[in-house]
């Protein structure tokens, strides 16, 4: 590999709330970020992140960010619903962009939105965060490099407390899309999908269970599927995301086994092994509460605070996307193709669930009524 000059950076950040600043802290640490850019619709909420990262400019309209001339990379952070109108702004300035996960609610959004990005040719890649776990990269190198033969069955099981679920019913006009394996079961997907990736799934078969956030929110409790791939390997997954608010896990708990014809990998990711209890009042993690004095540590997927700033996952990730831009270099983002793929996925387990019989796949936007 030659060495490459590097690339100086003008970032912009579309919606500045949890993630947004954590990617702004970033960047403000980053030797080639040379100017930083927010779009925040809550003007008080972008002016405490402008501060905060010391950005050169906000606004509320990200159309008047992705106009400026200083911007030559994009991250979109707002809801998830909400990625899709800056993305394609985004795209047509050609603009190398990391979109947080899902690449779209809408499954015809998401058709349209990958269109959009793959017309303009743009480096588009999304915020499949766990990618850059020491623990799924090894996994990843060994299903790759062949250590359990061939793979022929794999289990996950994701746990949530149902924090994160009240949350995003709080946040969304459109209750229906708001799922489960939408919101939070893609990242499990994401990583299992990733380590199967040479395998083409073809038929999904899954249940939905309503009893704990059905009356309140109509929402989701959990979800299990059976994904069946072209040579006969299956995927059997589950997520619930409505355990109860003490639930000790703050956001992801989360198991994996991969069998193979000639091996065997277990990852208990479930965050067992660090747990804190204390009398005093917990204000951490993705939506923190006070009745939860016992936490199982590390269990927020983007990271830790410790000794002031962030430390984990989504530091790799967001620090690699900046390596990426300047120098060019690879990296194991999932690409915004992937992302689509899992939305798509995600999609027709929903389906499956809803119409309580096997769906084929993949399916498009046309088949979400009911079809085949
Ligand atoms: N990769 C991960 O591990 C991970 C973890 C948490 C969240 N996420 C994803 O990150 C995204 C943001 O999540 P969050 O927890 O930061 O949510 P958040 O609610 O804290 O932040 C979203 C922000 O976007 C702003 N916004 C909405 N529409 C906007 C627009 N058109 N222009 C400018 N600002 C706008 C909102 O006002 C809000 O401040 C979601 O897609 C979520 O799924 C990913």
């Amino acid at each position: 590999m030659t060495r490459k000059k590097p690339k100086r950076i003008g970032l912009a950040i579309v919606g500045a709330g949890r993630v947004g600043l954590i990617c702004g802290e970033l960047a403000t640490r980053h030797p080639e970020v040379d100017w930083i850019g927010i779009a925040e619709i809550n003007p008080e909420r972008g002016e405490i992140v402008r501060e905060k990262c010391g950005a050169d400019f906000v606004t509320t309209d990200f159309r008047e960010l992705l106009a400026r001339p200083e911007v030559n990379a994009v991250v979109v952070s707002t809801d998830e619903h909400l990625h899709v109108d800056p993305v394609v702004m985004a795209a047509e300035r050609k603009l190398p962009m990391l979109i947080e996960k899902p690449l779209a609610t809408d499954l015809a959004e998401s058709e349209s939105t990958l269109a959009a990005i793959e017309k303009a040719g743009v480096d588009a890649v999304m915020g499949y965060t766990q990618r850059f776990r020491r623990r799924w990269l090894v996994a990843k190198e060994k299903v790759r490099s062949g250590a359990l033969g061939e793979v022929t069955m794999v289990t996950s099981r994701a746990f949530m407390n149902r924090l994160v679920a009240i949350d995003n019913y709080k946040r969304s006009d459109n209750r229906a899309e708001v799922t489960p394996m939408v919101i939070s079961g893609t990242h499990a997907l994401d990583i299992v999908m990733w380590l199967m990736e040479a395998k083409k799934p073809v038929e999904v078969y899954a249940r939905s269970v309503n009893k704990a956030l059905g009356p309140t929110w109509q929402g989701v409790d959990g979800t299990g599927y059976t994904i069946t791939f072209d040579d006969g390997a299956i995927y059997h997954g589950v997520i619930s995301w409505a355990l109860p608010e003490i639930w000790p896990g703050a956001v992801y708990s989360l198991e994996i086994g991969a069998v193979g014809t000639e091996g065997v990998l277990t990852i208990d990711d479930t965050h067992r092994d660090i747990v804190l209890a204390t009398n005093l009042i917990q204000a951490e993690g993705y939506a923190p509460d006070k009745r939860r004095h016992v936490d199982f540590l590390t269990s927020y997927p983007v990271g830790d605070m410790a000794l002031g700033e962030l430390r984990g996952p989504m530091r790799e990730e967001t620090n690699s996307w900046l390596n990426r831009v300047s120098l060019g270099v690879s990296t194991q983002h999932a690409t915004a193709r992937e992302g689509h793929n899992r939305l798509m996925l995600t999609k027709a387990i929903d389906l499956s669930a809803r119409l309580r019989r096997a769906v084929r796949l993949p399916i498009t936007a046309a088949d979400m009524g009911g079809a085949p």
